[in-house]
């Protein structure tokens, strides 16, 4: 399963890069919003770190429009994704859109009937919102075992990101159903690496390692 980082705090960008086990990016408005910053700077700087998928969204509404932002969203880069709100208006954009060969990712998407009409339309990237789900008291991770089915069935080519992740459980869970991205924020991914027994380890290897005889 490939690792995206959702967030678009650059030095969590460049910590998780760094390290190697992230595969891209993905950004909303409420993330670039998050950073104060502005947002074509902040894309720039993550073009210029990440050399992998970078989803960055268009916020109109109408095709023509939408189409038109995603052509300017491509000039930061070849590795750019444009995220494409799962509407009928997106839709007819992300048909669109693949005929020009640009990327698009799909977003709040919240059942597998909206994923399969988003790989129809002819999406590179469908990304189900189970976090949302779960909040509401629904059971995100079954819409993503049927997405997961129903592209399987029909060798749709369009790949299954699992989006607003809130704990490891999450993408232990999705990595299991086989989705093909998980899309983390970064205190999910610290959560990931640290573990209490780790560090307790650490402590016992270190104090043991002051009782021994060196010579
Ligand atoms: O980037 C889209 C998605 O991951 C947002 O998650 O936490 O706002 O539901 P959240």
């Amino acid at each position: 399963m490939e690792i995206f980082i959702d967030t678009a705090e650059i030095s969590q960008i460049k910590k998780y890069w760094n390290m190697g086990v992230i595969d891209g990016v993905t950004t909303n408005p409420t993330l670039i919003a998050k950073s104060g910053r502005d947002f074509k700077q902040v894309v720039a700087e993550i073009a210029d770190i990440v050399k992998g998928p970078i989803s960055v969204e268009a916020i109109s509404t109408q095709a023509s429009d939408l189409i038109a932002e995603a052509k300017e969203l491509v000039k930061f880069g070849e590795y750019i994704v444009v995220k494409i709100p799962m509407t009928a208006e997106g839709l007819k954009a992300v048909k669109e859109l693949n005929k020009l060969g640009i990327k698009t990712n799909v977003t709040l998407v919240f059942s597998a009937s909206q994923a399969l009409l988003a790989a129809k339309a002819g999406a590179t990237y469908v990304s189900i919102f189970v976090g949302r789900l779960d909040d509401r008291g629904h059971e995100g991770m079954e819409v993503v075992y049927e997405i997961g089915e129903i592209f399987k069935n029909y060798r749709l080519p369009s790949k299954l990101i699992v989006a607003s992740i809130r704990h490891p459980r999450h993408v232990i869970e999705a990595a299991t159903a086989g989705a093909d991205v998980a899309t983390i924020p970064p205190d999910t991914l610290d959560k990931m690496l640290a573990h209490p027994l780790t560090d307790e380890g650490l402590r016992v290897f270190a104090s043991d390692w002051e009782k021994v005889k060196k010579t």
